[in-house]
């Protein structure tokens, strides 16, 4: 064992978080509290991560709108939209803790927009009781990620911008660091560390339509299961039901929930509100099932039942999907979106600023005068690796994982909002967690030459590549594959050809071949990236195969129905020399106290 080569750039910390979205800077604001030296890892510019895409707010039960809202209804919610699956334990701590995380936000500095009364406002969403998502038009993570990261950076954080970590670094079982490259120089980068926090994000670059931005290509997932760490609900994978469909170039751009909260309703080609024919069992209590209802509900709030187009998303977009594939769609394959016959252009204007101008500038349409275009895109991975719900701790010593790369949370379906509650909530617990553990170890953590020069190899490969695979065309080839073989619907024939497909992509690999230097050079990043979505393709793909029924965010075709042998079932998917396997293991047995919680109405 010896200590790290002068060749590499090295750097030694006792925490080192990788990814500076939401969770990655919560993490670090509450371990620099914790006294611990923290250096955080970005592959893109800070304040770029895809955190700033979120839009239509965060969900917290602080009760300003409805004062009736409170953890226990939070929390409720959010298990029936995730169809029990979820880890109930972090679902707990998500709905007792977010209002405090959101109050805290303010506190350092988030203008959020405001009730009459000068509280912080809250619209409706999805699956959510009552009006919960606490928000800035509809650019709320952006504002979010402007605040943590001036706090972060106030904290005295070390930031290492546009690197990309392509291995953890290991001594025996325990992760100790990881190794990268600078994007802008391709200058290998080790940073060692005591323990390790994973805040990378999600996978949604795996699919061809997606509301994801260049960096959710699953490097996270990919490092947790090949450090030895298992995967949760991998199947589960969220499309979102309102992405824009035209023009192409632009095709699955988010198109916030926001607009549905605040009075936008869904209609097919005949103008029918087509989620009336779409209430499922489960919601049938809690959702309007005739028009006069539901208009009632955006006029006057406190009526009971809810309108349809705010069912969970998993629902809302499965009926979309059925509308276009029943020839009731929108020219370019999409359904109507319409607010502009519901709301006054000034409060469009007013809530939705960013939605606006995005299809003004992007599609030449006025949402205050028209209806938009919409149909599901690849929006969030509902799964990921698993982890502990007090501490975030995976099963590898050292290693810890916050945000959208964790799973547990959302079960078989997130509602929209807690999403960015569950940064601020897990990002926090991870930082002081991962600190804790750092602080327990005396003593440099070690690393032997061979780890690092393996690491080196392997980054340079590409430039060594046999074949002329182009990185790009690949990429593009693999969401050919994923987009309609493990998309929004899926059967056993689809699957089992998507895996052939990509053991031939795994075979393909060392064909590929870039060119020119390693500075500035796009093309070696796309093929260091490709690794990473091959590798968590699969593992989507194997869990998706693994789970014969449909269920929240997954749908077979072959087996429509939830069965209740899954019911009480979580996917378990790790890899095991060299190959990925996997299990099916019985989720966490829930106290009683919280049982009866699920059990009350409305
Ligand atoms: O629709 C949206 O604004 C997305 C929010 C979310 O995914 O939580």
């Amino acid at each position: 064992i010896l200590m790290v080569q002068e060749q590499y750039e090295t750097h030694e910390h006792d925490l080192l978080i990788i990814g500076a979205g939401g969770a990655g800077l919560r993490a670090a604001i509450e371990a620099k509290t914790q006294g611990v030296s923290v250096g955080l890892i970005s592959k893109s510019l800070l304040g770029k991560a895809h955190t700033v895409m979120a839009e239509g707010g965060i969900a917290a039960a602080l009760g300003n709108v409805y004062p009736e809202d409170n953890w226990q209804v939070h929390f409720r919610d959010t298990m029936r939209g995730g169809k029990m699956l979820n880890n109930w334990r972090m679902a707990q701590l998500h709905a007792q803790e977010a209002p405090e995380r959101v109050l805290e936000l303010e506190r350092w500095g988030a203008v959020f927009d405001r009730t009459k009364d000068g509280l912080i406002l809250q619209r409706d969403f999805g699956g959510h009781r009552y009006a919960r998502l606490a928000h800035v038009g509809d650019r709320t993570g952006l504002e979010m990620l402007r605040t943590l990261q001036q706090h972060a950076v106030a904290q005295g954080i070390e930031v290492y911008m546009e690197c990309t970590v392509t291995r953890l670094l290991k001594d025996g079982d325990r992760v100790v660091g990881a190794f990268g490259y600078r994007r802008s120089t391709g200058q290998f980068i080790v940073v060692m560390a005591k323990a390790v926090i994973l805040a990378t994000g999600g996978i949604g670059k795996l699919w061809k339509f997606t509301s994801n931005s260049w960096e959710c290509t699953g490097n996270g997932t990919m490092l947790a299961v090949d450090a030895g760490a298992d995967l949760i609900d991998m199947e589960s994978y969220q499309f979102h039901p309102t992405g824009m469909v035209w023009p192409p170039s632009v095709r699955g751009t988010l198109v916030t929930e926001g607009v549905r909260g605040d009075g936008g309703t869904l209609r097919n080609s005949s103008g029918e509100r087509f989620m009336f024919r779409y209430i499922p069992e489960f919601f049938k209590a809690e959702t309007a099932d005739n028009e006069a209802e539901a208009d009632r509900w955006y006029t006057d709030k406190k009526v009971n039942r809810r309108t349809p187009d705010l069912l969970p998303r998993d629902e809302v977009a499965r009926a979309i999907n059925s509308e276009v594939k029943a020839g009731r769609g929108s020219p370019h394959g999409g359904v109507f979106l319409d607010i502009a016959s519901r709301r006054p252009a000034d409060y469009i204007m007013r809530r939705l600023p960013s939605m606006y101008h995005q299809f003004k500038e992007l599609a030449g349409v006025d949402i205050t005068k028209e209806p938009m275009e919409v149909g599901p895109t690849a929006h969030y991975m509902n799964g990921g690796i698993r982890v502990d719900a007090d501490t975030t701790a995976t099963a590898v010593p050292g290693l810890f994982a916050a945000g959208e790369v964790a799973g547990g949370l959302h079960g078989g379906n997130r509602l929209g909002g807690n999403a960015l509650s569950d940064l601020l909530v897990f990002g926090r617990r991870a930082g002081q967690h991962a600190a804790l553990y750092a602080k327990s170890f005396s003593g440099a953590p070690t690393v032997d030459t061979g780890q690092l020069d393996a690491c080196a190899r392997e980054i340079l490969m590409p430039f060594e590549g046999k074949g002329a695979e182009n990185p790009h065309a690949f990429h593009a080839e693999l969401q050919e594959t994923m987009q309609p073989l493990v998309g929004i619907i899926r059967t056993e024939t689809e699957l089992q050809e998507a895996l052939v497909q990509l053991e031939q992509y795994r075979k393909r690999l060392p064909q590929v071949r870039v060119e020119g230097g390693r500075t500035y050079n796009p093309g070696w990043h796309a093929a260091l990236d490709l690794y990473a979505m091959l590798t968590v393709a699969e593992c989507v793909t194997r869990s998706a195969l693994e789970r014969k029924e449909s269920r929240g965010g997954h749908t077979r075709d072959d087996y429509p129905a939830a069965d209740p042998r899954f019911a009480s079932v979580n996917v378990v998917v790790r890899k095991r020399h060299g190959a990925i396997v996997t299990a099916l293991e019985p989720t966490l047995e829930m106290p009683e106290d919280l049982r009866q919680l699920l059990q009350e109405k409305g």
